[in-house]
């Protein structure tokens, strides 16, 4: 989970944007956050998040559950032989999420029984529409090379989304290494971390000096956290960062980024090295905190040749800079829905559109998003009802396609013309207008 090494092993860029269609974000109540960073967590601290399913069950030939803390050094194996992850990183990010977070598949053996796979998990909420929809992420999945093409990666991933099911989450997220194997188990994609970079002499002239920012507390994530609730509502796809997902974005390397920031937004650096400047976190919703942050970077010209940060696809810097502007990366998370009336309840719609689709869902996983249903839009509310009887033709989809719709990554009329979507035309119309917004990405990868 995190880190580089498993950056390098996404998915590489497989579609083109989409263009921007316009936000209609509504009101939500916000939970203010309220925390304190600690870099030096100990272990077995336990997840920072209130979800502790201690489920264990047995599946065919297997046994799924959380790992037992004497079974760490075995899971910090499988880590390693899955994404060259260090031992030292492997404890930074075990004492991050708490290894309560941890699940594992075990396996018979003539001597007893041998671990073959292991994932991470936790919940939190991930903002459509301009609501909070709770999420099960999941990071972490490996295989014991010796044993990878005999269903256990299946096997274990299916364990994950019932718990997460269960356990209250309405959507599984991920940032994939392989889309084929998560293709197969229903995820689809759902939207994008572009990673941006520019030449600092691309951010002179912006008409403001950096001297309207302040240096302030990497530690203290809170103020950050009350400084993005206004991008949560108006975007698609942020998440509410846990502690750990904070920590991830503030300290990269284990060390406190250097932060600066206003009244209405911030940017974290790590220390130049090989003359490029990482943007390790930045939050800059105004034109208030945009200039002084381009004036910030401009100042680095003679340390650096390049500055690299995190956006969207319509990322501001990247509007508002000169010459030289490359996307470096482009890389796709995934979603898969497990409880497709809770998901489509809890996300926001267009404020001013009163309108109804039927839905006939295609999922081999979870019988009860099968049934034929009704989603009403009005004021912004989805009400979902399900009945034997749909009130039209029913739109048919599966769990790939819906995943692509439901976070505006990819349009209905584009799903249909791919053949990923059948219905009829005036469906197709009504389904574009209710699951429009911005485009869908978030800046976290784990
Ligand atoms: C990806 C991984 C978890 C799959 O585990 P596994 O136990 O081998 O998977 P399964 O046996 O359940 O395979 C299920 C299907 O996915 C396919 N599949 C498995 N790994 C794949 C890969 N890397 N690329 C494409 N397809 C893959 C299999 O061919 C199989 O298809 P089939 O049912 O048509 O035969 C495992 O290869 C692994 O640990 N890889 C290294 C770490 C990694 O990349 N993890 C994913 C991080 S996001």
């Amino acid at each position: 989970m995190g880190g580089g090494q498993v950056e390098r092993r996404c998915l590489s860029d497989i579609s083109s944007p989409r263009p921007h269609r316009s936000a209609h974000p509504v009101a939500a109540k916000i939970v203010a956050v309220s925390f304190r960073l600690d870099r030096s967590a100990p272990l077995c601290r336990p997840p920072s998040n209130e979800w502790r399913p201690a489920v264990a069950f047995s599946l065919p030939h297997r046994e799924y559950g959380p790992a037992d803390p004497d079974e760490l050094s075995a899971v910090a194996r499988l880590a390693r032989l899955g994404f060259g992850l260090s031992r030292d990183l492997f404890d930074r990010y075990a004492a991050l999420f708490g290894i309560d977070s941890i699940r594992v598949l075990r396996v018979p053996r003539s001597t007893g029984t041998t671990l073959a796979a292991c994932a991470a998990c936790w919940t939190m909420n991930q903002w459509f529409g301009g609501r909070p929809v709770p999420v099960l992420a999941i990071a972490m999945v490996a295989v014991d090379p010796a044993l990878r093409g005999a269903g256990h990666g299946s096997a274990l991933m299916r364990a994950l989304l019932t718990e997460g099911r269960d356990s209250g989450a309405a959507l599984a997220l991920l940032c994939p290494a392989t889309l084929p194997f998560y293709g197969r188990l229903g995820f689809g994609r759902g939207g994008v971390t572009c990673r941006w970079s520019a030449p600092p002499t691309a951010f002179t002239h912006s008409g403001a000096g950096a001297s309207d920012l302040w240096p302030a507390d990497p530690l203290d994530a809170a103020p950050l956290a009350m400084l993005r609730q206004p991008l949560l509502l108006e975007q698609n796809g942020l998440p509410e960062r846990t502690e750990a997902l904070w920590t991830l974005a503030l300290c990269p390397d284990g060390e406190p980024a250097d932060l600066y920031r206003n009244e209405d937004g911030y940017i974290a650096m790590t220390p130049p090295q090989d003359r490029r400047l990482a943007v390790a976190d930045l939050c800059l919703p105004s034109a208030r905190s945009l200039k002084p942050a381009m004036a910030l970077l401009a100042g680095f010209r003679a340390q650096v040749d390049r500055v690299t940060w995190r956006g969207g696809p319509d990322d501001p810097l990247v509007l508002l800079a000169g010459d030289g502007v490359r996307l470096e990366c482009r890389e796709e998370w995934l979603i898969r829905p497990l409880d497709i009336g809770k998901a489509l309840e809890a996300r926001g719609y267009p404020a001013d559109l009163a309108d109804k689709v039927t839905f006939e869902l295609e999922d081999d996983l979870i019988p009860d998003n099968c049934a034929p249903f009704n989603l009403d839009v009005a004021g912004s509310n989805g009400r979902v009802s399900r009945t034997a009887q749909a009130l039209a033709p029913p739109v048919q989809i599966d769990t790939v396609a819906f995943a692509s719709l439901f976070t505006g990554y990819a349009s209905a009329r584009i799903l249909w013309h791919a053949g990923l979507l059948h219905g009829e035309e005036k469906m197709i119309d009504r389904l574009d207008r209710v699951f429009c917004g911005a485009t869908c990405w978030m800046p976290d990868r784990f």
